[in-house]
């Protein structure tokens, strides 16, 4: 191994910093899911809720992918609604559909309504889950905490469900009124607190996931949601552990979400991995970007499509191997095995910045 190369236990924390890692880190967004057959197991006795909210049951949900691979960061069970029934909001999480919010925003009063949420008295049972996680790693891997970002949490409220068209969304957005701002501040006031509790209970890096920002338009980003989602990255600047934002069909965002000061920023799959580092700036670390339906491909598919990721890269420090969304539930754990160890062993991702720059 370089001389001062980073081990697995360090990799992923390196490789978000930038710094040379003896290898590209991974892991795999919703990798403690359904695709697992334990994790099925556990849901025919557990709701998904219930498991997020019982410690024993998250922290062993957490656990569960890193005993079958070696995946380089293990993220919380949880999901990205939980801290929001601390501010009143009931829903459920169906089944192929996702969350179901009761009663959708349709009024100035919801919002006004909407409760300050306070991390030890709203989600005591993700913080009890963070510092069992914690314990039983015992430092193998580094614990991501995570939370939903104010643009994708608002869309669940008014729209109720999983938003296709944006329709309430964008109206209350675009409609003039001083609501839209009024609610994305509580949802960042919320977020912060939330991430704060985490990297006290012990969280070693943050993913802010903005699934759904890819709706907007740059414009529409730069006004509506950037100066909340900035406010959140400087409110966590001084945990000095590494923070990274997510969201899917930002080909056009990436910019601004990379102006939102997180360290990493993570691509979907559809801009190839290099022009979507060169959009964001070389200065951020990369997570991505290998489309989920390529694991449904044959091996040696995968395995091209995973190297095509690994050489558009090109040795640069900061890349963090991760699919470009969540892995869908029907994907063959054995075709993930694989990939972990494949990416593991491509010799490319070894040089320093420098190195690269000078062979360039
Ligand atoms: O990555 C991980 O392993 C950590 C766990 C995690 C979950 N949800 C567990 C979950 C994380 C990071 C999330 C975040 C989340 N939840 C996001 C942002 C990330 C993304 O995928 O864009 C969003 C948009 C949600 C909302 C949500 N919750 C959806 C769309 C769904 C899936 C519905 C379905 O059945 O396909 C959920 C439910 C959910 N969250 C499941 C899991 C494992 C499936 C629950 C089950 O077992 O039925």
């Amino acid at each position: 191994m370089k001389q001062g190369a980073a081990t697995r236990s360090e990799r992923f924390l390196k490789a978000c910093r930038r710094e040379e890692t003896d290898c590209t880190p991974i892991w795999i967004m919703r990798q403690a899911g359904r695709y697992l057959p334990e994790y099925r197991e556990l849901r025919k006795k557990h709701a998904m809720l219930e498991m997020a909210k019982t410690p024993e049951l998250a922290a062993r949900v957490t656990l569960l992918p890193l005993q079958e691979m070696d995946l380089d960061a293990a993220i919380l069970f949880s999901d990205i609604m939980v801290p929001l029934e601390g501010m009143g909001v009931s829903f459920r999480i169906e089944e192929n559909v996702g969350p179901i919010v009761e009663a959708p925003i349709r009024s100035a009063e919801q919002i006004r309504a909407l409760r300050p949420f306070d991390a030890p008295r709203d989600v005591p049972f993700v913080l009890e889950a963070i510092r069992q996680v914690r314990r039983e790693l015992n430092g193998k891997v580094p614990l991501i905490g995570f939370a939903g970002a104010p643009f994708t949490l608002a869309s669940y409220l008014l729209e109720g469900r999983s938003p296709r068209r944006f329709r309430w969304t964008k109206a209350l957005m675009l409609e003039g009124s001083p609501w839209w701002d009024d609610l994305m501040r509580r949802l960042t006031d919320t977020t912060i607190a939330y991430l704060q509790a985490q990297v006290e209970a012990g969280a070693q890096a943050l993913q802010l996931f903005d699934s759904w920002a890819g709706a907007l338009s740059p414009p529409h980003y730069a006004r509506f949601v950037l100066p909340h989602t900035r406010r959140i990255f400087q409110a966590l600047r001084s945990a000095g552990i590494p923070l990274i934002h997510f969201g899917t069909e930002t080909a056009t965002l990436l910019e601004l979400m990379a102006e939102a000061g997180p360290d990493v920023v993570g691509a979907d799959w559809r801009m190839p991995l290099d022009e979507a580092w060169r959009r964001m700036g070389h200065e951020r670390a990369i997570q991505g970007n290998l489309d989920p339906a390529v694991l449904f491909a044959p091996w040696q598919s995968v395995q091209k499509e995973a190297r095509d990721v690994l050489d558009r890269a090109a040795g640069r420090s900061g890349h963090i191997f991760n699919l470009g969304h969540g892995i869908l539930p029907p994907t063959p754990v054995e075709t993930l095995e694989r990939l972990v160890a494949f990416v593991h062993e491509h010799a490319g991702a070894v040089d320093s910045n420098e190195n690269t720059e000078k062979r360039q």
